[in-house]
Protein backbone atom coordinates (compact mmCIF):
# COMPACT_ATOMS: atom_id res chain seq x y z
CA UNK A 1 0.00 0.00 0.00
CA UNK A 2 2.63 2.34 1.02
CA UNK A 3 4.49 1.64 -2.02
CA UNK A 4 1.99 2.13 -4.34
CA UNK A 5 0.71 5.39 -2.25
CA UNK A 6 4.58 6.72 -3.26
CA UNK A 7 4.41 5.44 -6.56
CA UNK A 8 0.80 7.39 -7.38
CA UNK A 9 2.48 10.49 -5.90
CA UNK A 10 5.24 10.46 -7.96
CA UNK A 11 2.90 10.34 -10.83
CA UNK A 12 0.91 13.15 -10.12
CA UNK A 13 4.27 15.23 -9.09
CA UNK A 14 5.77 14.49 -12.64
CA UNK A 15 2.57 15.22 -14.40
CA UNK A 16 2.16 18.68 -12.21
CA UNK A 17 5.73 19.21 -13.43
CA UNK A 18 5.04 18.38 -17.07
CA UNK A 19 2.30 20.57 -16.89
CA UNK A 20 3.72 23.57 -15.61
CA UNK A 21 7.47 23.10 -17.82
CA UNK A 22 5.20 22.79 -20.82
CA UNK A 23 2.37 25.94 -20.22
CA UNK A 24 5.96 28.02 -18.80
CA UNK A 25 7.81 27.70 -22.60
CA UNK A 26 4.49 28.45 -24.30
CA UNK A 27 4.00 31.84 -22.75
CA UNK A 28 8.40 32.13 -22.86
CA UNK A 29 7.91 31.29 -26.82
CA UNK A 30 7.62 34.63 -29.23
CA UNK A 31 8.15 34.88 -33.05
CA UNK A 32 11.51 36.00 -32.20
CA UNK A 33 13.62 34.94 -29.52
CA UNK A 34 17.23 35.83 -28.18
CA UNK A 35 19.35 32.99 -27.79
CA UNK A 36 19.97 33.29 -24.20
CA UNK A 37 15.92 33.43 -23.77
CA UNK A 38 16.23 30.30 -25.58
CA UNK A 39 18.78 28.77 -23.63
CA UNK A 40 16.29 29.58 -20.91
CA UNK A 41 13.72 27.40 -22.58
CA UNK A 42 16.09 24.59 -22.90
CA UNK A 43 16.38 24.26 -19.00
CA UNK A 44 12.81 24.17 -18.79
CA UNK A 45 12.77 21.26 -21.11
CA UNK A 46 14.60 19.67 -19.42
CA UNK A 47 12.56 19.80 -16.62
CA UNK A 48 10.01 18.20 -18.74
CA UNK A 49 12.23 15.61 -20.14
CA UNK A 50 13.51 14.42 -16.61
CA UNK A 51 9.39 14.67 -15.46
CA UNK A 52 8.65 12.60 -18.46
CA UNK A 53 11.29 9.97 -17.45
CA UNK A 54 9.67 9.77 -13.60
CA UNK A 55 5.62 9.73 -14.86
CA UNK A 56 6.85 6.36 -17.24
CA UNK A 57 8.75 4.81 -14.76
CA UNK A 58 6.49 5.07 -11.99
CA UNK A 59 3.07 4.41 -14.29
CA UNK A 60 4.90 1.42 -15.50
CA UNK A 61 6.12 0.01 -11.87
CA UNK A 62 2.26 0.63 -11.20
CA UNK A 63 1.30 -1.42 -13.81
CA UNK A 64 3.71 -4.59 -14.31
CA UNK A 65 4.89 -3.98 -10.57
CA UNK A 66 1.40 -4.97 -9.54
CA UNK A 67 1.66 -2.83 -5.83
CA UNK A 68 -2.43 -2.03 -7.16
CA UNK A 69 -4.53 -3.72 -9.22
CA UNK A 70 -2.87 -6.69 -11.31
CA UNK A 71 -1.03 -6.08 -14.39
CA UNK A 72 -4.16 -7.38 -16.26
CA UNK A 73 -6.49 -4.91 -15.10
CA UNK A 74 -4.12 -2.52 -17.31
CA UNK A 75 -3.00 -4.87 -20.49
CA UNK A 76 -6.43 -5.95 -21.07
CA UNK A 77 -8.19 -2.68 -20.79
CA UNK A 78 -8.05 -0.53 -24.41
CA UNK A 79 -8.36 2.86 -22.95
CA UNK A 80 -5.31 2.27 -20.83
CA UNK A 81 -3.79 1.17 -24.67
CA UNK A 82 -5.13 4.50 -26.19
CA UNK A 83 -3.37 6.51 -22.86
CA UNK A 84 -0.14 4.83 -23.65
CA UNK A 85 -0.89 5.41 -27.28
CA UNK A 86 -1.29 9.33 -26.57
CA UNK A 87 1.51 9.40 -24.24
CA UNK A 88 4.25 8.41 -26.88
CA UNK A 89 2.56 10.65 -29.08
CA UNK A 90 3.13 13.94 -26.88
CA UNK A 91 7.28 12.14 -26.27
CA UNK A 92 7.17 12.23 -30.56
CA UNK A 93 5.59 15.86 -30.57
CA UNK A 94 8.20 16.59 -28.16
CA UNK A 95 11.35 15.68 -30.33
CA UNK A 96 11.38 18.80 -32.70
CA UNK A 97 10.64 21.48 -29.76
CA UNK A 98 13.65 19.44 -28.17
CA UNK A 99 16.30 19.50 -31.12
CA UNK A 100 15.41 23.22 -31.84
CA UNK A 101 15.66 24.32 -28.72
CA UNK A 102 19.27 22.62 -28.25
CA UNK A 103 20.28 23.38 -31.49
CA UNK A 104 19.94 27.13 -30.99
CA UNK A 105 20.83 27.95 -27.44
CA UNK A 106 24.46 27.88 -28.47
CA UNK A 107 26.10 31.14 -29.96
CA UNK A 108 26.00 34.90 -29.08
CA UNK A 109 23.06 35.18 -26.37
CA UNK A 110 22.10 38.87 -27.51
CA UNK A 111 21.40 37.44 -31.64
CA UNK A 112 17.90 37.02 -32.33
CA UNK A 113 16.17 33.83 -34.03
CA UNK A 114 12.86 33.44 -35.58
CA UNK A 115 11.27 30.53 -33.97
CA UNK A 116 9.14 28.73 -36.30
CA UNK A 117 5.28 28.11 -35.94
CA UNK A 118 5.76 24.36 -36.03
CA UNK A 119 7.45 24.92 -32.61
CA UNK A 120 4.25 26.79 -31.47
CA UNK A 121 2.15 24.30 -32.85
CA UNK A 122 3.77 21.09 -31.59
CA UNK A 123 3.80 22.15 -28.08
CA UNK A 124 -0.10 23.54 -28.21
CA UNK A 125 -0.85 19.84 -29.60
CA UNK A 126 1.04 18.13 -26.32
CA UNK A 127 -1.14 20.38 -24.25
CA UNK A 128 -4.42 19.20 -25.98
CA UNK A 129 -3.13 15.68 -25.83
CA UNK A 130 -2.27 16.18 -22.09
CA UNK A 131 -5.74 17.22 -21.56
CA UNK A 132 -7.36 14.01 -22.64
CA UNK A 133 -5.16 11.78 -20.88
CA UNK A 134 -6.72 12.21 -16.95
CA UNK A 135 -9.80 11.23 -18.58
CA UNK A 136 -8.94 8.43 -19.72
CA UNK A 137 -7.24 7.69 -16.77
CA UNK A 138 -10.32 8.30 -14.65
CA UNK A 139 -11.95 5.80 -16.72
CA UNK A 140 -9.88 2.83 -16.85
CA UNK A 141 -8.88 3.10 -12.83
CA UNK A 142 -12.41 1.89 -12.50
CA UNK A 143 -12.49 -0.43 -15.35
CA UNK A 144 -14.03 1.41 -17.81
CA UNK A 145 -12.58 -0.45 -20.76
CA UNK A 146 -11.60 -3.70 -19.73
CA UNK A 147 -11.46 -6.41 -22.46
CA UNK A 148 -10.46 -9.79 -20.35
CA UNK A 149 -12.86 -12.17 -17.95
C1 LIG B 1 0.97 12.44 -19.37
C2 LIG B 1 0.79 11.18 -19.15
C3 LIG B 1 -0.06 10.63 -18.04
C4 LIG B 1 -1.04 11.22 -17.30
C5 LIG B 1 -1.58 12.64 -17.41
C6 LIG B 1 -1.52 10.23 -16.37
C7 LIG B 1 -2.52 10.44 -15.44
C8 LIG B 1 -2.92 9.56 -14.48
C9 LIG B 1 -3.92 9.80 -13.47
C10 LIG B 1 -4.72 11.09 -13.32
C11 LIG B 1 -4.02 8.68 -12.73
C12 LIG B 1 -4.95 8.45 -11.52
C13 LIG B 1 -6.23 7.75 -11.97
C14 LIG B 1 -7.18 7.56 -10.81
O1 LIG B 1 -6.77 7.14 -9.74
O2 LIG B 1 -8.39 7.84 -11.00
C15 LIG B 1 -3.09 7.73 -13.27
C16 LIG B 1 -2.92 6.46 -12.79
C17 LIG B 1 -2.15 5.49 -13.38
N1 LIG B 1 -1.30 5.67 -14.46
FE1 LIG B 1 -1.02 7.37 -15.49
N2 LIG B 1 -0.82 9.07 -16.54
C18 LIG B 1 0.09 9.27 -17.57
C19 LIG B 1 0.99 8.37 -18.08
C20 LIG B 1 1.05 7.06 -17.70
C21 LIG B 1 1.92 6.08 -18.27
C22 LIG B 1 2.91 6.37 -19.40
C23 LIG B 1 1.66 4.89 -17.63
C24 LIG B 1 2.24 3.55 -17.85
C25 LIG B 1 3.30 3.25 -18.49
C26 LIG B 1 0.67 5.14 -16.64
C27 LIG B 1 0.15 4.21 -15.77
C28 LIG B 1 -0.73 4.45 -14.77
C29 LIG B 1 -1.25 3.45 -13.83
C30 LIG B 1 -0.90 1.98 -13.83
C31 LIG B 1 -2.12 4.11 -12.97
C32 LIG B 1 -2.95 3.51 -11.82
C33 LIG B 1 -4.41 3.41 -12.31
C34 LIG B 1 -5.35 2.91 -11.25
O3 LIG B 1 -5.74 3.67 -10.37
O4 LIG B 1 -5.72 1.74 -11.31
N3 LIG B 1 0.31 6.47 -16.70
N4 LIG B 1 -2.43 8.29 -14.34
Amino acid sequence: MTTELFLRYIHFISIFAIVGSLVSEHMLLQKELTRKAIAKIARIDAVYGLAAITLLSAGLTLWLGEFGKPAVFYSKNWIFHTKLTLFIVVGLLSIYPTIFFLKNRKGNPDEWVNIPKSVFMMIRLELLLLFIIPLLAGLLSRGVGFFGN
